[in-house]
């Protein structure tokens, strides 16, 4: 079963991930992020820490909101729709903190580590051109005339790139322009310069991010964006499956960072069934108790898989199944 599975290749993969966690033990890395990374790969240095992102966040408020709702979309599978979705795949897997992604290799569709082919028929239905064409994944980060996009042509680019290329569902208005809003944001002169040019990734950065994307949430929602507002909260979802898969061997933590994401999942659920000031009073319960929460999770971040040694260790235990 095991052995089919390996010879399956790309799709058998992708399917398989579709499925789950259905994989085998063995064949399952402990971070969904170890699939895209090539064969062997030093895991600690890929995963333990990353560049930092270079954003220059608008002083006025709407504008510094749009950039926050692309920041929180970029950074969420569920954005992408299909395949990739389920494969865990955001634009943040391919564009690490908006920047490129040198160890980035899923099986199926890169080249040399570095490079993804955007065009693959496993992601679209309606743009996989059958060819197997990966090219570098740029550095978002760059100065805008080294890139190819023009800022005025990133809405349209950005679409085709969520509802042709990943097969995802048409994205709300405000995700759009917060995309584009957010890679425009993206500014070389906004980068952290000596020490501060990398940073460890760890509880306190996650938390943050879901923070962030649901103070985005609270505002799209007091707008009235249901659709949004769901998205927000799905990225705040994202942030705690990444910090669970590193407690993997904490079932308490973990058993508290589920109940937290249920929380989430209920909060969707009123927003959704247009329940707006039940979703909001939610919204603030959570953002409150998730202090404590992080505080807990800290206390035992050494003996998790954010601490680089036990993250390499779990590694080398289990390398992902060398693509055929
Ligand atoms: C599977 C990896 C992958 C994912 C996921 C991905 N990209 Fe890219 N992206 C690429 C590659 C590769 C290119 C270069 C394509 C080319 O050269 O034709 C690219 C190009 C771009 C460009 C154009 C850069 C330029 O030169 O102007 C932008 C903007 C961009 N991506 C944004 C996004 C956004 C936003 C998302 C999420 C909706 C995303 N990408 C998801 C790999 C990816």
């Amino acid at each position: 079963m095991d052995r089919r599975r390996r010879r399956a290749g790309a799709l058998g993969l992708l399917l398989t991930l579709a499925a789950g966690g259905a994989l085998a033990a063995d064949a399952a890395p402990p971070l969904r992020a170890m699939r895209w990374l090539p064969h062997g790969a030093d895991a600690a240095a890929a995963l333990a820490r990353q560049p930092a992102e270079c954003l220059r966040l608008p002083a006025d408020p709407g504008a510094r909101l749009a950039v926050e709702v692309g920041r929180a979309a970029f950074r969420t599978p569920l954005l992408l729709g299909g395949q990739a979705a389920r494969a865990g795949l955001s634009c943040e897997a391919c564009h690490r903190q908006g920047r490129g992604n040198p160890d980035f290799r899923f099986p199926g569709a890169s080249g040399v580590p570095g490079t993804a082919d955007v065009t693959l028929s496993l992601f679209s239905s309606r743009r996989g051109n059958g060819v197997d064409d990966p090219r570098p994944i740029p550095d978002l980060t760059a100065p805008r005339d080294r890139l190819k996009v023009a800022a005025a042509d990133l809405p349209g680019f950005i679409r085709g790139l969520v509802v042709e290329e990943f097969d995802g569902p048409e994205p709300s208005a405000a995700t759009l322009a917060g995309l584009a809003a957010y890679v425009r944001a993206l500014d070389p002169a906004a980068c952290p310069a000596g020490d501060a040019a990398s940073v460890r990734v760890g509880v306190g950065g996650l938390m943050a991010d879901a923070r962030r994307a649901l103070a985005a949430g609270r505002a799209t929602l007091a707008g009235g964006d249901g659709p949004t507002t769901v998205l927000m909260v799905a990225a705040a979802r994202a942030r705690l499956g990444l910090i669970d898969e590193r407690y993997a061997g904490l079932p308490a933590e973990r058993a508290r960072l589920r109940a937290a994401d249920a929380g989430l999942a209920a909060l969707q659920a009123a927003v959704r069934d247009g329940r707006r000031e039940a979703a909001a009073a939610m919204l603030e319960r959570w953002v409150a108790a998730s202090r404590p929460l992080e505080a807990r999770l800290r206390a035992s971040e050494a003996g998790s898989l954010f601490d680089p040694a036990r993250l390499n260790v779990a590694a080398n235990r289990r390398l992902p199944p060398r693509p055929s």
